[in-house]
Protein backbone atom coordinates (compact mmCIF):
# COMPACT_ATOMS: atom_id res chain seq x y z
CA UNK A 1 0.00 0.00 0.00
CA UNK A 2 2.86 2.52 0.63
CA UNK A 3 4.64 1.42 -1.86
CA UNK A 4 1.50 2.33 -4.42
CA UNK A 5 1.12 5.57 -2.39
CA UNK A 6 4.64 6.74 -2.75
CA UNK A 7 4.55 5.60 -7.12
CA UNK A 8 1.18 7.59 -7.34
CA UNK A 9 3.24 10.60 -5.75
CA UNK A 10 6.17 10.13 -7.34
CA UNK A 11 4.27 10.19 -10.84
CA UNK A 12 1.82 13.21 -9.69
CA UNK A 13 5.27 14.95 -9.13
CA UNK A 14 6.60 13.86 -12.96
CA UNK A 15 2.98 15.16 -14.55
CA UNK A 16 3.50 18.49 -12.40
CA UNK A 17 6.63 19.02 -13.65
CA UNK A 18 6.33 18.41 -16.88
CA UNK A 19 3.12 20.71 -17.40
CA UNK A 20 5.28 23.10 -15.48
CA UNK A 21 7.77 22.71 -17.86
CA UNK A 22 6.36 22.58 -20.88
CA UNK A 23 4.05 25.96 -19.89
CA UNK A 24 6.89 28.12 -19.87
CA UNK A 25 9.12 26.25 -22.08
CA UNK A 26 7.40 28.11 -25.20
CA UNK A 27 8.20 31.23 -23.55
CA UNK A 28 11.61 30.35 -22.11
CA UNK A 29 14.30 32.43 -23.07
CA UNK A 30 12.12 34.96 -24.63
CA UNK A 31 12.51 38.60 -24.05
CA UNK A 32 10.15 41.01 -23.60
CA UNK A 33 10.38 44.61 -23.40
CA UNK A 34 7.89 46.69 -21.64
CA UNK A 35 8.40 50.46 -21.80
CA UNK A 36 6.55 52.69 -19.00
CA UNK A 37 6.36 56.52 -19.09
CA UNK A 38 6.93 57.19 -15.57
CA UNK A 39 7.46 56.33 -11.88
CA UNK A 40 5.92 59.38 -10.94
CA UNK A 41 2.63 58.39 -11.04
CA UNK A 42 1.41 55.39 -9.35
CA UNK A 43 -0.18 53.17 -11.76
CA UNK A 44 2.42 52.91 -14.16
CA UNK A 45 4.34 51.50 -11.30
CA UNK A 46 1.52 48.72 -10.95
CA UNK A 47 1.16 48.39 -14.54
CA UNK A 48 5.34 47.74 -14.58
CA UNK A 49 5.45 45.79 -11.84
CA UNK A 50 1.98 43.60 -12.51
CA UNK A 51 3.63 43.11 -16.47
CA UNK A 52 6.92 41.99 -15.01
CA UNK A 53 5.15 39.54 -12.46
CA UNK A 54 2.90 37.98 -15.21
CA UNK A 55 5.32 37.54 -18.42
CA UNK A 56 7.97 36.03 -15.15
CA UNK A 57 5.44 33.96 -14.42
CA UNK A 58 4.52 32.72 -17.87
CA UNK A 59 8.08 31.76 -18.43
CA UNK A 60 9.69 35.08 -20.10
CA UNK A 61 12.80 37.50 -19.64
CA UNK A 62 12.00 40.77 -19.24
CA UNK A 63 13.24 44.10 -19.56
CA UNK A 64 11.37 46.30 -17.81
CA UNK A 65 12.01 50.28 -18.11
CA UNK A 66 10.66 53.77 -16.79
CA UNK A 67 11.35 56.61 -18.93
CA UNK A 68 10.66 59.30 -16.45
CA UNK A 69 8.33 61.40 -18.69
CA UNK A 70 11.47 62.24 -20.96
CA UNK A 71 10.14 61.10 -24.44
CA UNK A 72 14.51 60.88 -25.80
CA UNK A 73 15.01 58.75 -22.90
CA UNK A 74 11.63 56.59 -23.88
CA UNK A 75 13.37 56.62 -27.24
CA UNK A 76 16.63 55.74 -26.44
CA UNK A 77 15.49 52.91 -24.20
CA UNK A 78 13.17 51.15 -26.64
CA UNK A 79 15.67 51.53 -28.84
CA UNK A 80 18.45 49.27 -26.48
CA UNK A 81 15.19 46.56 -26.37
CA UNK A 82 15.53 46.03 -30.24
CA UNK A 83 19.42 46.06 -29.80
CA UNK A 84 19.16 43.40 -26.55
CA UNK A 85 16.88 41.36 -28.46
CA UNK A 86 13.57 41.85 -27.40
CA UNK A 87 10.64 39.72 -29.06
CA UNK A 88 8.10 42.17 -28.93
CA UNK A 89 7.50 45.66 -27.24
CA UNK A 90 4.85 46.40 -25.00
CA UNK A 91 4.90 50.05 -25.08
CA UNK A 92 2.85 52.78 -22.80
CA UNK A 93 3.96 56.22 -24.84
CA UNK A 94 4.88 59.49 -22.84
CA UNK A 95 4.05 61.36 -26.23
CA UNK A 96 2.01 59.30 -28.79
CA UNK A 97 3.43 60.89 -31.79
CA UNK A 98 7.05 60.95 -30.78
CA UNK A 99 8.06 57.14 -31.47
CA UNK A 100 7.37 56.77 -35.26
CA UNK A 101 11.09 56.46 -36.04
CA UNK A 102 12.45 54.34 -33.34
CA UNK A 103 9.34 51.74 -33.96
CA UNK A 104 10.24 51.79 -37.98
CA UNK A 105 13.75 50.13 -36.81
CA UNK A 106 11.35 47.61 -34.59
CA UNK A 107 9.44 46.95 -38.15
CA UNK A 108 12.33 46.76 -39.46
CA UNK A 109 13.92 43.94 -37.33
CA UNK A 110 10.96 41.92 -37.30
CA UNK A 111 9.83 42.77 -34.09
CA UNK A 112 5.38 43.36 -33.03
CA UNK A 113 4.64 46.33 -31.09
CA UNK A 114 1.81 45.99 -28.47
CA UNK A 115 0.67 49.64 -27.31
CA UNK A 116 0.30 49.53 -23.78
CA UNK A 117 -3.34 51.69 -22.23
CA UNK A 118 -2.03 54.56 -24.65
CA UNK A 119 -2.18 54.15 -28.47
CA UNK A 120 0.69 55.05 -30.46
CA UNK A 121 0.05 57.52 -33.05
CA UNK A 122 0.82 57.85 -36.54
CA UNK A 123 3.17 54.61 -37.07
CA UNK A 124 2.15 51.52 -39.02
CA UNK A 125 4.72 49.50 -36.81
CA UNK A 126 1.60 49.15 -34.07
CA UNK A 127 0.35 45.74 -33.98
CA UNK A 128 -2.20 45.44 -31.13
CA UNK A 129 -3.37 47.99 -28.71
CA UNK A 130 -4.93 46.39 -25.09
CA UNK A 131 -6.51 49.55 -23.50
CA UNK A 132 -9.38 49.85 -21.41
CA UNK A 133 -12.58 51.41 -23.04
CA UNK A 134 -11.41 54.88 -22.68
CA UNK A 135 -15.00 56.49 -24.05
CA UNK A 136 -16.45 54.93 -21.28
CA UNK A 137 -14.13 56.37 -18.73
CA UNK A 138 -15.04 59.49 -19.76
CA UNK A 139 -18.70 58.69 -20.16
CA UNK A 140 -18.81 57.38 -16.33
CA UNK A 141 -17.33 60.73 -15.00
CA UNK A 142 -19.95 62.46 -17.51
CA UNK A 143 -22.82 60.33 -15.68
CA UNK A 144 -21.28 60.71 -12.18
CA UNK A 145 -21.68 64.53 -12.70
CA UNK A 146 -25.14 64.12 -14.60
CA UNK A 147 -26.67 62.22 -11.50
CA UNK A 148 -25.11 63.61 -8.58
CA UNK A 149 -26.36 67.03 -9.80
CA UNK A 150 -29.45 65.62 -10.50
CA UNK A 151 -29.20 67.94 -14.29
CA UNK A 152 -32.30 65.93 -15.58
CA UNK A 153 -34.76 67.31 -12.84
CA UNK A 154 -32.66 70.99 -12.54
CA UNK A 155 -35.79 72.90 -13.13
CA UNK A 156 -34.87 76.52 -13.29
CA UNK A 157 -31.65 75.82 -11.08
CA UNK A 158 -27.95 76.28 -12.72
CA UNK A 159 -24.98 74.78 -11.71
CA UNK A 160 -21.05 75.99 -12.27
CA UNK A 161 -18.62 73.75 -13.68
CA UNK A 162 -15.08 73.80 -14.67
CA UNK A 163 -13.53 70.88 -16.46
CA UNK A 164 -9.23 69.19 -16.43
CA UNK A 165 -7.85 66.81 -18.24
CA UNK A 166 -4.34 65.32 -19.11
CA UNK A 167 -1.40 65.61 -21.48
CA UNK A 168 -1.87 66.36 -25.30
CA UNK A 169 0.20 64.11 -26.29
CA UNK A 170 -1.48 61.33 -24.62
CA UNK A 171 -4.38 60.10 -27.17
CA UNK A 172 -6.35 58.98 -24.22
CA UNK A 173 -7.53 62.56 -23.44
CA UNK A 174 -9.90 62.75 -26.70
CA UNK A 175 -11.37 59.54 -25.40
CA UNK A 176 -11.78 60.82 -21.95
CA UNK A 177 -12.58 64.03 -22.74
CA UNK A 178 -14.98 63.67 -25.72
CA UNK A 179 -16.72 60.92 -23.71
CA UNK A 180 -17.23 62.88 -21.13
CA UNK A 181 -18.44 65.91 -22.92
CA UNK A 182 -21.19 63.65 -24.97
CA UNK A 183 -22.81 63.44 -21.51
CA UNK A 184 -22.45 66.70 -20.38
CA UNK A 185 -22.33 68.86 -23.43
CA UNK A 186 -26.28 69.16 -23.83
CA UNK A 187 -26.20 70.92 -20.18
CA UNK A 188 -24.36 73.46 -21.27
CA UNK A 189 -26.19 74.35 -23.96
CA UNK A 190 -29.31 74.24 -22.43
CA UNK A 191 -28.10 76.37 -19.70
CA UNK A 192 -28.20 74.25 -16.82
CA UNK A 193 -24.84 74.15 -16.94
CA UNK A 194 -22.56 77.40 -17.12
CA UNK A 195 -18.85 77.20 -17.05
CA UNK A 196 -17.98 80.27 -15.45
CA UNK A 197 -14.52 80.77 -16.83
CA UNK A 198 -15.73 79.77 -20.12
CA UNK A 199 -12.78 76.90 -20.41
CA UNK A 200 -14.35 74.32 -22.23
CA UNK A 201 -12.27 74.02 -25.14
CA UNK A 202 -9.77 70.31 -24.40
CA UNK A 203 -6.37 71.99 -25.65
CA UNK A 204 -7.38 74.95 -22.70
CA UNK A 205 -8.26 72.49 -20.05
CA UNK A 206 -5.64 69.95 -21.11
CA UNK A 207 -2.08 69.21 -17.94
CA UNK A 208 1.30 68.69 -19.49
CA UNK A 209 2.11 65.77 -18.23
CA UNK A 210 -0.85 65.05 -15.64
CA UNK A 211 1.12 66.81 -13.87
CA UNK A 212 -0.79 67.24 -9.84
CA UNK A 213 1.34 70.93 -9.98
CA UNK A 214 -0.03 71.73 -13.02
CA UNK A 215 -3.69 70.90 -12.29
CA UNK A 216 -3.74 73.14 -8.65
CA UNK A 217 -1.82 76.26 -10.52
CA UNK A 218 -4.34 76.35 -13.26
CA UNK A 219 -7.43 75.82 -10.68
CA UNK A 220 -5.74 78.45 -7.99
CA UNK A 221 -6.19 80.92 -11.46
CA UNK A 222 -9.26 80.00 -12.00
CA UNK A 223 -10.98 80.28 -8.52
CA UNK A 224 -8.99 83.60 -7.80
CA UNK A 225 -10.10 84.78 -11.24
CA UNK A 226 -13.81 83.39 -11.02
CA UNK A 227 -14.77 82.40 -7.73
CA UNK A 228 -12.96 84.71 -5.19
CA UNK A 229 -16.56 86.75 -5.22
CA UNK A 230 -18.05 83.73 -3.77
CA UNK A 231 -19.46 82.36 -6.68
CA UNK A 232 -20.66 78.57 -6.32
CA UNK A 233 -18.63 75.40 -8.10
CA UNK A 234 -20.40 72.68 -8.17
CA UNK A 235 -18.47 70.05 -9.98
CA UNK A 236 -15.13 69.36 -12.06
CA UNK A 237 -14.61 67.42 -14.21
CA UNK A 238 -11.24 65.93 -13.69
CA UNK A 239 -10.25 63.22 -15.94
CA UNK A 240 -7.97 61.34 -14.02
CA UNK A 241 -6.77 61.31 -9.82
CA UNK A 242 -3.52 63.33 -10.59
CA UNK A 243 -5.05 66.00 -11.82
CA UNK A 244 -8.18 65.91 -9.64
CA UNK A 245 -5.63 65.67 -6.44
CA UNK A 246 -4.10 69.25 -8.18
CA UNK A 247 -7.75 70.58 -7.81
CA UNK A 248 -8.61 69.31 -4.43
CA UNK A 249 -5.26 70.74 -3.26
CA UNK A 250 -6.06 74.69 -4.82
CA UNK A 251 -10.07 74.04 -3.49
CA UNK A 252 -8.52 73.73 0.01
CA UNK A 253 -6.27 76.78 -0.22
CA UNK A 254 -8.68 79.04 -1.62
CA UNK A 255 -12.39 77.96 -1.86
CA UNK A 256 -14.47 78.82 1.35
CA UNK A 257 -17.83 77.51 -0.97
CA UNK A 258 -19.62 74.14 -0.70
CA UNK A 259 -17.08 71.19 -1.95
CA UNK A 260 -17.81 70.46 -5.44
CA UNK A 261 -18.42 67.41 -7.22
CA UNK A 262 -14.99 65.92 -8.39
CA UNK A 263 -14.18 62.95 -10.68
CA UNK A 264 -11.08 60.75 -11.13
CA UNK A 265 -10.00 57.93 -12.63
CA UNK A 266 -7.33 55.51 -11.47
CA UNK A 267 -8.33 54.61 -7.76
CA UNK A 268 -4.78 55.65 -7.21
CA UNK A 269 -4.46 55.60 -3.40
CA UNK A 270 -4.10 59.21 -2.47
CA UNK A 271 -7.21 59.25 -4.34
CA UNK A 272 -9.19 56.78 -3.02
CA UNK A 273 -8.46 58.18 0.80
CA UNK A 274 -9.97 61.30 -0.48
CA UNK A 275 -12.64 59.49 -0.95
CA UNK A 276 -12.78 58.29 2.01
CA UNK A 277 -12.46 61.92 3.20
CA UNK A 278 -15.00 63.43 1.16
CA UNK A 279 -12.85 65.17 -0.83
CA UNK A 280 -13.03 62.85 -4.15
CA UNK A 281 -17.03 61.89 -5.65
CA UNK A 282 -15.54 59.23 -7.26
CA UNK A 283 -12.78 57.82 -9.37
CA UNK A 284 -12.96 55.06 -12.11
CA UNK A 285 -10.84 51.69 -11.50
CA UNK A 286 -9.30 50.34 -14.18
CA UNK A 287 -7.82 47.27 -12.91
CA UNK A 288 -4.18 47.03 -14.27
CA UNK A 289 -3.98 43.71 -13.24
CA UNK A 290 -6.55 42.70 -15.32
CA UNK A 291 -4.69 44.87 -18.72
CA UNK A 292 -1.63 43.07 -17.45
CA UNK A 293 -3.07 39.97 -18.01
CA UNK A 294 -4.32 40.41 -21.46
CA UNK A 295 -1.37 42.13 -22.63
CA UNK A 296 0.81 38.84 -21.44
CA UNK A 297 -1.95 36.61 -23.77
CA UNK A 298 -1.54 38.89 -26.61
CA UNK A 299 2.35 38.39 -25.78
CA UNK A 300 1.95 34.78 -25.92
CA UNK A 301 -0.46 34.34 -28.67
CA UNK A 302 1.86 36.54 -30.97
CA UNK A 303 4.83 34.25 -30.06
CA UNK A 304 2.70 31.22 -30.85
CA UNK A 305 2.17 32.80 -34.43
CA UNK A 306 -1.69 32.62 -33.09
CA UNK A 307 -4.36 35.38 -33.20
CA UNK A 308 -4.68 37.19 -29.78
CA UNK A 309 -8.27 37.68 -28.73
CA UNK A 310 -9.65 41.27 -29.83
CA UNK A 311 -12.60 42.97 -28.99
CA UNK A 312 -12.53 46.34 -30.98
CA UNK A 313 -11.53 47.07 -34.49
CA UNK A 314 -13.34 49.94 -35.07
CA UNK A 315 -12.28 52.41 -32.48
CA UNK A 316 -8.81 53.40 -32.52
CA UNK A 317 -7.27 54.48 -35.73
CA UNK A 318 -3.59 55.60 -34.93
CA UNK A 319 -3.39 57.48 -38.31
CA UNK A 320 -2.24 54.74 -40.50
CA UNK A 321 -5.25 52.49 -40.18
CA UNK A 322 -7.53 50.82 -37.67
CA UNK A 323 -4.92 49.01 -34.78
CA UNK A 324 -6.67 45.47 -33.92
CA UNK A 325 -7.74 46.46 -29.62
CA UNK A 326 -8.65 45.00 -26.74
CA UNK A 327 -10.22 46.69 -24.32
CA UNK A 328 -11.00 46.34 -20.52
CA UNK A 329 -13.72 47.32 -18.87
CA UNK A 330 -13.63 50.52 -16.79
CA UNK A 331 -15.73 50.72 -13.20
CA UNK A 332 -17.28 54.12 -11.64
CA UNK A 333 -15.86 53.49 -8.22
CA UNK A 334 -17.58 55.85 -5.23
CA UNK A 335 -16.83 56.24 -1.59
CA UNK A 336 -19.13 52.87 -0.52
CA UNK A 337 -17.64 50.90 -3.05
CA UNK A 338 -13.94 50.98 -1.98
CA UNK A 339 -13.94 47.95 0.38
CA UNK A 340 -15.75 45.57 -2.33
CA UNK A 341 -13.84 46.81 -5.63
CA UNK A 342 -10.47 47.57 -3.73
CA UNK A 343 -9.77 46.00 -0.35
CA UNK A 344 -11.32 42.86 -0.78
CA UNK A 345 -10.15 42.05 -4.43
CA UNK A 346 -6.53 42.33 -3.10
CA UNK A 347 -6.02 45.27 -5.09
CA UNK A 348 -5.13 47.47 -1.82
CA UNK A 349 -4.85 46.33 1.99
CA UNK A 350 -6.89 47.97 4.41
CA UNK A 351 -3.54 49.58 5.77
CA UNK A 352 -2.56 51.37 2.65
CA UNK A 353 -5.52 52.99 2.57
CA UNK A 354 -5.49 54.18 6.40
CA UNK A 355 -8.56 51.46 6.97
CA UNK A 356 -6.81 50.15 10.04
C1 LIG B 1 -4.10 56.67 -18.42
C2 LIG B 1 -4.72 57.07 -17.09
C3 LIG B 1 -3.73 57.88 -16.29
C4 LIG B 1 -3.08 58.97 -17.11
C5 LIG B 1 -1.95 59.63 -16.37
C6 LIG B 1 -3.59 57.88 -19.12
O1 LIG B 1 -3.07 57.56 -20.36
O2 LIG B 1 -5.04 55.98 -19.20
O3 LIG B 1 -5.11 55.92 -16.40
O4 LIG B 1 -4.36 58.46 -15.19
O5 LIG B 1 -2.59 58.47 -18.32
O6 LIG B 1 -0.94 58.75 -16.09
Amino acid sequence: MKKILSLVIALAMVVACCACFSGSAKAEGKLVGVSMPTQDLQRWNQDGANMEAQLIEAGYEVELLYAANDIPTQVSQIETMIADGCEVLVIASIDGDSLGTVLAQAKEAGIPVIAYDRLIMNSDAVTYYATFDNWLVGVKQGEFIRDALDLDNAGDKTFNIEFITGDPGDNNINFFFDGAMSILTPYLESGVLTCPSGQTEKAVVATANWATDAAQARFENILSSYYADGTQLDAVLCSNDSTSLGVQNALKANYTGEWPVLTGQDCDVLSTISMLEGTQSMSVFKDTRTLAAQVVTMVTAILEGTEPEINDTETYDNGTGIIPSYLCEPVACTPDMIQELLVDSGYYTAAELGLE
